[in-house]
């Protein structure tokens, strides 16, 4: 399905479980033009198409901080079509790529083609990042004034900004336009010896940097306990950061060998991970869905393309196996990720987006990559039992993803 399957038509979800960052009931929703116009009555004489929503729970979509989607140039992993297929299958209708594609995401014509392949093929909505450093170079940042006319978002994910004064004046310009910086927190020089210290030196330069710019930073894929707790001081000093944690991280440790960046930790990693997002101070989980090649993952490409399995993942962990309520998952794979991009969309409200996802807690199933729409392969959790499947995607009330399992419900 590559299209909306009801298009133009206002859609009604009834009998459904309603959860987002503020509500937990049980109701219907209404969608007119595209946005939540009502969750008790239907409004006029509509045309209804009718979503049974019986024994599921519907959420605001999830919104993504953290995508790689390979176009231009690494359409063999991935391309935007491709992509864009995959996060409707994970339950998301928004994401924010990264630039690391080839070229780089450097110029105004890059971001704004990349953005408008998303637009025409109408599955999600793409937000595209711009490099921080010219060409991902490492040296020059005269490409900032222009790009930031395209994005509001910039970053040299895939690596970080070595030069401490550029880093700088990087995230004074982008105060003055009211950009947000993104960083992959990596010292390259212990990149070969000590990924530990590679992210913790640079978080911790980064949070002084952003405390003398005062720029809005965001923390990406935070994977150690000394990183987490530098930051939740950050915020608690009142500075302008959030961050972002993947579901790998979350649930992965270095007991499984398989290469990403940042590396999977170890288990007091992992704990206080989890402690950190149950006690809120955790803004977004980000994917980092890196989709690779086989060929590519053989030759040492970092990277999980995870996009898919997000929300299983997410749900496992943190609602069934840690107690979290179904609240503050919403909370933070939709709805701070949505304030972070700038957009209205994250809840279930008059007003917002109408971009929900219908997602089964009871089921439960196997991963297998094979299954995925994404190029990309490349998990380690191939065969991982995991609790809650993404049953359809609808963005702006059309049908942008039904499983088959929401007409094979029994007793609806
Ligand atoms: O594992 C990773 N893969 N980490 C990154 O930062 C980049 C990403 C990629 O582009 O493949
Ligand atoms: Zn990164």
């Amino acid at each position: 399905m590559d299209k909306a399957m009801f298009k133009d038509m206002d859609l009604i979800i009834t009998g459904v479980r309603i959860v987002d960052a503020e509500r937990d009931e049980f109701g219907i929703i209404i969608i007119e033009d595209g946005l939540i116009v009502s969750l008790d009555s239907a409004t006029g004489a509509k045309g209804y198409s009718v979503i049974n929503g019986k024994g599921l729970t519907a959420m605001p979509a999830f919104v993504d901080t953290h995508a790689h989607f390979r176009e231009p140039g690494f359409e063999y992993k991935e391309t935007i079509e491709t992509g864009s297929k995959a996060a409707v299958r994970g339950g998301y209708t928004t994401v924010l790529l990264m630039g690391n594609t080839n070229p780089p995401a450097s110029t105004r014509e890059i971001i704004e083609s990349v953005q408008e392949k998303g637009k025409a093929i109408g599955l999600v909505d793409i937000i595209q990042c711009a490099t921080v450093t010219d060409m991902l170079g490492g040296e020059d940042i005269s490409h900032l004034e222009s790009v930031l006319e395209a994005t509001k978002f910039i970053t040299d994910d895939g690596k970080g900004v070595m030069n401490d004064k550029l880093a700088l004046d990087a995230m004074i310009l982008a105060k003055g336009k009211d950009a947000t910086v993104i960083s992959h927190a990596e010292n390259h020089y212990f990149s070969q010896t000590d990924m530990r210290l590679a992210e913790n030196l640079m978080t911790y330069r980064d949070i002084e940097l952003a405390r003398i710019s005062g720029s809005k930073l965001h923390m990406a894929h935070v994977s150690t306990r000394e990183a987490i707790g530098r930051i939740i001081e950050s915020k608690n000093e009142g500075l302008n950061i959030t961050c972002e944690v993947t579901p790998h991280h979350l649930i992965g440790d270095s007991r499984i060998d398989y290469r990403v960046n940042p590396p999977l930790r170890e288990r007091e990693d992992v704990v206080a991970l989890i402690k950190a997002i149950k006690e809120g101070h955790v803004d977004a989980i980000g994917t980092d869905h890196a989709p690779h090649s086989q060929e590519d993952k053989e030759k040492g490409a970092p990277g999980i393309s995870g996009i898919e399995t997000s929300f299983s993942m997410c749900y496992t962990v943190l609602v069934k196996e840690h107690n979290m309520s179904m609240n503050q998952l919403s909370e933070i794979m939709s709805e701070k990720p949505a304030k972070i991009l700038g957009i209205k969309k994250g809840l279930i409200k008059e007003g917002y987006a109408g971009d929900i996802v219908l997602v089964d807690e009871d089921a439960s199933y196997v991963i297998n990559s094979e299954e995925f729409e994404s190029k990309g392969k490349n998990t380690p959790f191939n065969g991982l039992s995991v609790y809650g499947k993404v049953i359809m995607t609808i963005k702006a009330g059309e049908v942008v993803y039904k499983g088959a399992d929401y007409d094979s419900r029994k007793n609806i």
